[in-house]
C-alpha cells in the first residue's frame, strides 16, 4: 500500500501468479511464501475468500483450547493463526509469523490448491477446507471488497458479477478452486466442509471437526463452543470482528466485516436476468464435478 496525499492510503493493487491474482505484496513475496516449510503437526485452515474463514477458527481455536474462552480471547484471531500467503508492510509476513510460533501451528491460507506450497503435500499435516456456495459468496466478497482496503475497489454490482464469474478477483476463480481443493482430499488427509451444512447444523459439523483434531471433547464443552462461535456472539467479540483494525485498512462504516452470515442472502442482490446468466454458466464450469453446494437451506 502506497501513500497518497489527497487519499490518505490507497487500496492494493493485485498481481499475478500462473494466471491466478493476488494482492501485488503478495505475488511480490512469492518466492518465500512457495518456500514454507509446513510441519506434520501443523493444521491448515483452507477456504476461499468469504467462505466462513474466521468462524472455522474460531471453532478448531475453542475446540484446541478444550473449549476455554479465556485462552481464545490471547490475541486478535488474525493474529493466532498466520495467514501464510500474507505481505503488508510494515506487518511481519505470515511466514515470519508462522516462522516464529510454536509448534503445534494452525494456519489459514486463501490458495488454491495448485499454489499451495509443495512442503504441505509432502507433510502429513492436517487440512481443513471449508467451501460455501458460489452466489453466497460472490456478493460477501463484494460487500468484503467495498470495505477492506488491502484489495482493490470492487466496481459497481453488476461489473463485479462479471468479474467474479470470470475470476478476475484476489485468489482466482471460485470454481476451479473449489473443484481443486474437491480433488485434493483424495490424495490428502483433508476434512472438506460447507458453510451450508456449518449453519444448519453447527454441532454436528463442529463435532467432525473435533474428531479430524483428534480431540474428544464431553458434551457441555461441545455446546459451549456452538454458542461461542455463532454469527451473534462472534459479531459482538472484539477479538474476532475486527474492531481493532485501523479504518485505513478495513472501513467498517462501509460494511461490517461480519456483516450477515446467512446462507441466501444472493437473493437480494441477483436480478432475475443475472441468475440465469450465473446459471448458465455454472452448469459448464461445473460440469463433471461429484461437488455440489445448496444455495438455500
Ligand atoms: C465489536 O465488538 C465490540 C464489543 O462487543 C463492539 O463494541 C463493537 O461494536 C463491535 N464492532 C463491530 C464492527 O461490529
Amino acid at each position: 500500500l502506497a501513500c497518497d496525499k489527497d487519499q490518505g492510503r490507497k487500496r492494493a493493487t493485485l498481481g499475478e501468479v500462473e494466471g491466478i491474482l493476488l494482492p501485488s505484496t503478495t505475488v511480490n513475496n512469492w518466492d518465500q511464501i512457495q518456500k514454507f516449510k509446513a510441519k506434520d503437526d501443523d493444521l491448515l485452515i483452507c477456504t476461499y475468500p468469504k467462505s466462513g474463514t474466521t468462524w472455522t477458527q474460531e471453532i478448531v481455536d475453542m475446540i484446541e483450547q478444550n473449549g476455554d474462552v479465556e485462552k481464545c480471547q490471547r490475541s486478535v484471531i488474525h493474529l493466532r493463526h498466520p495467514f501464510i500467503e500474507w505481505s503488508l508492510l510494515p506487518q511481519p509476513s505470515g511466514v515470519d509469523q508462522a516462522n516464529t510460533m510454536p509448534s503445534p501451528r494452525i494456519l489459514k491460507t486463501h490458495l488454491p490448491s495448485q499454489l499451495l506450497p509443495p512442503s504441505f503435500w509432502e507433510s502429513t499435516c492436517k487440512i481443513i477446507y471449508v467451501a460455501r456456495n458460489a452466489k453466497d459468496c460472490m456478493v460477501s466478497y463484494y460487500h468484503f471488497q467495498r470495505m477492506s482496503q488491502t484489495l482493490p475497489e470492487p466496481g459497481t454490482w453488476e461489473e463485479y458479477f462479471e468479474n467474479f464469474m470470470n475470476g478476475k478477483v484476489s485468489c482466482g476463480p471460485w470454481y476451479d478452486h473449489v473443484k481443486g481443493w474437491w480433488k485434493a482430499k483424495d490424495k490428502h488427509q483433508i476434512l472438506f466442509l460447507f458453510y451450508e451444512d456449518m449453519k444448519e447444523n453447527p454441532k454436528r459439523e463442529i463435532q467432525k471437526v473435533m474428531k479430524f483434531m483428534g480431540k474428544n471433547l464431553d458434551e457441555m464443552i461441545l455446546d459451549k463452543i456452538v454458542q461461542e462461535t455463532s454469527f451473534e456472539k462472534m459479531k459482538e467479540n472484539p477479538m474476532i470482528n475486527r474492531s481493532t483494525v485501523p479504518k485505513t485498512i478495513m472501513d467498517q462504516s462501509i460494511s461490517p466485516f461480519m456483516r450477515k452470515g446467512i446462507v441466501g442472502d444472493w437473493k437480494n442482490h441477483f436480478t432475475v436476468a443475472q441468475n440465469e446468466k450465473f446459471n448458465n454458466d455454472y452448469k459448464k464450469k461445473m460440469e463433471g464435478t461429484s461437488l455440489t453446494f445448496r444455495m438455500e437451506i
